[in-house]
C-alpha cells in the first residue's frame, strides 16, 4: 500500500518566545508564522506578548509593533492601513482577511494564530507569492475593450447600468476569496478562481465595454469557470462583503443563455 507522509521541512516547530515587557497589564499573544527561505530552516511559529495599551486596535497596528519594536526580522506585506490596496491579506484567527480592518477585540479567546494566505508558495513569513494570481488577473485582459471610435469627451453610462458595478468595482483584489476557494487549493493551476471570476464579470456587465462575446469564449472552459461548485467560502472570507459566487454564478447563466 502506498504511504503518504509530509516531507519533513513541511513540519511547522514551535519557535521563540517574546514575552511582554515588566508592567504590562493588558497582554495578548500573537503566534505568528515564519519562515525564512535563506536560512534552510522548518517554518516555526514565533510567539509575542504585546501590551494592547501601547498599540492601536487592529491586527496590522500589533504586528506593526512587533516587526518595530520587538521582532525587525518579521516580514508582512501593508501598504494603506485602511483596507484599500489589499496587500495585508492573511489568515488571521483561522480566516483570511485584511490585518488592517481587523480589530484585535474581534478574534477569539487565547492567542491569536497568524498565518499567510493558505494554499499559496511563501516568499517570507507572511507573504505570500502570488505571481500566479496576478498571471491569472492578466490572462482576463482586465481593461475596456471597445471597437467604436473613441468618443470626443468619455463613454457615458446611465445611472442603472452603473449600478450593474456595485458590488464588483469596490474588489481589492486581495484574494482572500481565492485561497479560501476548495477548488482553487487543488486546480488553481487552471481554475481562474473567484477573485479573477468575479473581476472577469465587472468587465461582461459594464455597457461600456464592447468585447463581452469574446470574453465569454475565453471562459468557455471546464476548468478555467466551471470549477466553481458553489461552496461559498469566498463570499462568507470577503473582507469587503462582495460575493464572487454570485458573480460566478451570473457568468454561467450567461454562458447558458447563448446557447439557447
Ligand atoms: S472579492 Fe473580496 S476577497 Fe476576493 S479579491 Fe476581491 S476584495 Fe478580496
Ligand atoms: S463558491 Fe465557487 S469560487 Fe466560491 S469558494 Fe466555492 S467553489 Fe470557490
Ligand atoms: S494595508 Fe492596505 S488593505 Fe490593509
Amino acid at each position: 500500500m502506498a504511504e503518504f507522509t509530509l516531507p519533513k521541512n513541511s513540519r511547522v516547530q514551535k519557535g521563540k518566545h517574546f514575552p511582554a515587557p515588566a508592567g504590562a497589564k493588558n497582554v495578548r499573544t500573537f503566534k505568528v508564522y515564519r519562515w525564512n527561505p535563506d536560512d534552510d530552516q522548518n517554518p516555526r511559529t514565533d510567539t509575542y506578548e504585546i501590551d494592547l495599551a501601547t498599540t492601536g486596535p487592529m491586527v496590522l497596528d500589533a504586528l506593526l509593533k512587533i516587526k518595530n519594536e520587538v521582532d525587525p526580522t518579521l516580514t508582512l506585506r501593508r501598504s494603506c492601513r485602511e483596507g484599500i490596496c489589499g496587500s495585508c491579506a492573511m489568515n488571521i484567527d483561522g480566516t483570511n482577511t485584511l490585518a488592517c480592518t481587523k480589530a484585535i477585540e474581534d478574534c477569539g479567546k487565547g492567542e491569536i494564530p497568524i498565518y499567510p494566505l493558505p494554499h499559496m508558495p511563501v516568499v517570507k513569513d507572511l507573504v505570500p507569492d502570488l505571481t500566479h494570481f496576478y498571471a491569472q488577473y492578466a490572462s482576463i485582459r482586465p481593461w475596456m475593450r471597445t471597437q467604436s471610435p473613441t468618443p470626443t469627451r468619455e463613454r457615458l453610462q446611465s445611472k442603472e447600468d452603473r449600478e450593474k458595478l456595485d458590488g464588483l468595482y469596490e474588489c481589492i483584489l486581495c484574494a482572500c476569496c481565492s485561497t479560501s476557494c476548495p477548488s482553487y487549493w487543488w486546480n488553481g493551476d487552471r481554475y481562474l478562481g473567484p477573485a479573477i471570476l468575479l473581476q472577469a464579470y465587472r468587465w461582461i456587465v459594464d455597457s461600456r465595454d464592447e468585447d463581452t462575446g469574446s470574453r465569454l469564449d475565453d471562459l468557455e472552459d471546464p476548468f478555467k469557470l466551471y470549477r466553481c461548485h458553489t461552496i461559498m467560502n469566498c463570499a462568507r472570507t470577503c473582507p469587503k462583503g462582495l460575493n464572487p459566487a454570485k458573480a460566478i454564478s451570473e457568468i454561467k447563466q450567461l454562458m447558458l443563455a447563448r446557447t439557447m
